[in-house]
Formats: structure tokens, C-alpha cells, sequence
């Protein structure tokens, strides 16, 4: 049983984006500059003015049926809440998850209510498990989506899982599991880009970047400032799209790759790597190497737009609708030098 939410009335409380226990946590561990920098940038980020539908996603957050026995577990694939629940309340349960559609990452299930997201993330989650070793550990997630692997560190024995996406419906879609946790629970996201990330050196043992290297149009400062986050001998897990040949190469799509406009770098695994060598990583370990396939990302109920079914050549699974390579992707594992 995991993060189980107190019935104590002050315990109860539950506030949208409550940073401050984050910010104390961070201080603890002597990363004040980290503390001051984060607050400074979040303003700008949860500022209803700019973000047209939070809104709307405040009042499905406030909506939530109240479960003074939930319990959030994170041992299986989908990420569970449970609880006591009427059948009124599981309906208007739904309405508040279904108005925060498209459901990327997952799965996860509400109060027996399961949400088959596009991804089916645990499959990337057994790719990394057995590499890492989280006990006791501190960990920050660049790109983290919804939390979904953050649940999954935590059950694992991290000890404090930060994450950062800069899309605020994923930050929303993980406050409205957060709300079921107890407050206390080590589990933030920050509603922020990699570009916010401090100058200033950070602590913390593992840095996740997934899925986000080949969206940088500077790949190199993005090694780069993940590695500034790393206490000394800290390991970075680097997922991201490669090109599955020999030799040291990279693909900038000329338009779209597989129907997206912002993928700008596609290296092959040893180009890869010599970019980890340039900017200050040693100990490199190709985890893993797996191309991916339509029962991994795909349209469900939950994500009901397009996905790698039409991102594909009808013709020709190897190969993208634009020609190019299909998606294959490496996860590599890396420590700071
Ligand atoms: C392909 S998804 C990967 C999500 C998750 N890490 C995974 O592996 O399943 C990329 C995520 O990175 C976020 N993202 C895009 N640009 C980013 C940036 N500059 N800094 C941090 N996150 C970014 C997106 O909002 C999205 O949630």
C-alpha cells in the first residue's frame, strides 16, 4: 500500500499547486538557489491570463469527489487509486478526468474507473526498472508528462521525485491525482521547461531526460544542463529517438518526422554517445534499444487524435509517412564525470 491519504481533518486540505513543502525539502538538502530560481519562475507559469483553459481544469480539480480513504498504488502497470466511492460521485468522477482529454501517459485507474491512455508507458517503465536502482534516491524528471514513471520511482524507493513539463494540462492531469495522496507524499511537478532549470549546480542523484532530446533545437545545452543538475557521480537515464545504423550519424528531418514539426535531431547511438562524452558524462550504458510499435502508442478513448497507426507509411511499417525512419528508441544510462 502506497501514499496513503490521512483521515485527519488537517491533513485533508489539499491545495493546486502547493509547492511550499517542495521548496522546504529543497532548502534541507542545501539547494537554496534551486528553491529561490523555481519559485521566481512559477509565477509566470500558473498565471490564469496566459493559460486560457486552467480555468476551467481548476474547477474539474475542485469538482473531485471527496475520499477520505483513498490510496494511490503504483506496483503494477496502471497507476491505481482506490477508495470508497458512490456510483454518483464515480459518474461525476469521470466528467472532471474526461475534461482533461488527451490522456497521454499511463495507464492509471481512478476508483475502478480505468483511463487507457495513448501510451502505454509501463512498457517503457520495464525497459528502465531493472538498470536503476531508486532506493533512497533523489530524482528530477525533465519532461515528466503526467508523472506517470514518477509514481512508479516513488513505489520504487526514490525518496523525492521532481518533475518538470512546461504543458499544463499534464501538470493538471497529475494534481488530480495528487489530490487523492497524502500531503506529505515527496511527489512535485512544476509547470516548467528545461529552460527554466537554474544555472547554479543541483543535488540530485538521477536526472530522467525521455522523449525530450530530440525536441531540442540545441541538444548539446540540453546535455548539458541536465548534467549541471546532478550531484557528483549522479546518472542520467537518456531516452530518446535514434537512428538504428552503425557509425556516427545524425537525421535533421527536413519538414515533419512522423507527422511532428519539432524534432530536429535524430543521432545514431554511437553519434549519441559521443555527444555524452563532449559534455561531461562517463560510464555510458546502452540499456536498452527498441523500435516502437502500435501496442505502445496508439488512439484510445482517452486519446481519441491520431497516433503512430497514422504516423507510419500504410505501406511500410520500417518507414515514417514523410519516408523517413521509423521510430526506434534508445535509453541509455550515464554518470557524471
Ligand atoms: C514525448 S513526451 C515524453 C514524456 C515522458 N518523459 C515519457 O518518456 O513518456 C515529451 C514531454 O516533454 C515535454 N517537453 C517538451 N519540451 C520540453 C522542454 N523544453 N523541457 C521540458 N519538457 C519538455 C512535453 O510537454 C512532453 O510532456
Amino acid at each position: 500500500m502506497l501514499f496513503v491519504r490521512s483521515t485527519e481533518p488537517s491533513a485533508m486540505t489539499h491545495t493546486l499547486f502547493h509547492y511550499e513543502p517542495l521548496f522546504r525539502q529543497l532548502e534541507l538538502q542545501h539547494q537554496e538557489a534551486w528553491s529561490q530560481h523555481l519559485r521566481q519562475q512559477l509565477q509566470a507559469a500558473t498565471d490564469p491570463v496566459t493559460n486560457g483553459h486552467l480555468n476551467l481544469w481548476t474547477t474539474a480539480w475542485q469538482n473531485l469527489p471527496h475520499c477520505p480513504d483513498a490510496q494511490i498504488t503504483a506496483h503494477s502497470d496502471a497507476v491505481t487509486v482506490s477508495g470508497t466511492l458512490s456510483d454518483h460521485n464515480r459518474q461525476i468522477l469521470t466528467t472532471c478526468l474526461q475534461s482533461l482529454h488527451p490522456w497521454r501517459k499511463g495507464p492509471f485507474e481512478f476508483f475502478g474507473v480505468p483511463i487507457d491512455t495513448e501510451w502505454r508507458s509501463c512498457l517503457k517503465w520495464d525497459r528502465l526498472a531493472p538498470h536503476v536502482n531508486f532506493h533512497g534516491r533523489t530524482v528530477l524528471d525533465v519532461g515528466c508528462g503526467n508523472g506517470y514513471y514518477g509514481w512508479r520511482m516513488l513505489n520504487a524507493g526514490a525518496s523525492l521525485v521532481l518533475g518538470l513539463d512546461p504543458f499544463l494540462l499534464y501538470v493538471m492531469q497529475f494534481e488530480f491525482l495528487k489530490k487523492f495522496a497524502a500531503p506529505e507524499t515527496p511527489h512535485f511537478i512544476l509547470p516548467l521547461s528545461d529552460a527554466a532549470l537554474p544555472k547554479t549546480p543541483g543535488h540530485f542523484d538521477i536526472t530522467l531526460s525521455m522523449g525530450v532530446l530530440y525536441h531540442r533545437s540545441s541538444p548539446i545545452e540540453h546535455l548539458q544542463s541536465l548534467r549541471q543538475t546532478l550531484a557528483p557521480r549522479g546518472t542520467l537515464i537518456l531516452e530518446t529517438l535514434v537512428l538504428d545504423e552503425p557509425g556516427q550519424h545524425v537525421l535533421v528531418p527536413e519538414d515533419r518526422y512522423a507527422k511532428m514539426r519539432n524534432v530536429w535531431f535524430i543521432p545514431s547511438v554511437d553519434m549519441l554517445l559521443l555527444w555524452l562524452r563532449r559534455t561531461g558524462y562517463t560510464n555510458l550504458r546502452l540499456a536498452d534499444l527498441s523500435r516502437t510499435t502500435v501496442a505502445e502508442q496508439r488512439s484510445t478513448p482517452w486519446m481519441t487524435f491520431e497516433s503512430l497507426e497514422n504516423f507510419l507509411s500504410p505501406q511500410d511499417h520500417s518507414k515514417t509517412i514523410e519516408g523517413l525512419p521509423a521510430p526506434v528508441r534508445a535509453l541509455i544510462l550515464a554518470d557524471r564525470r
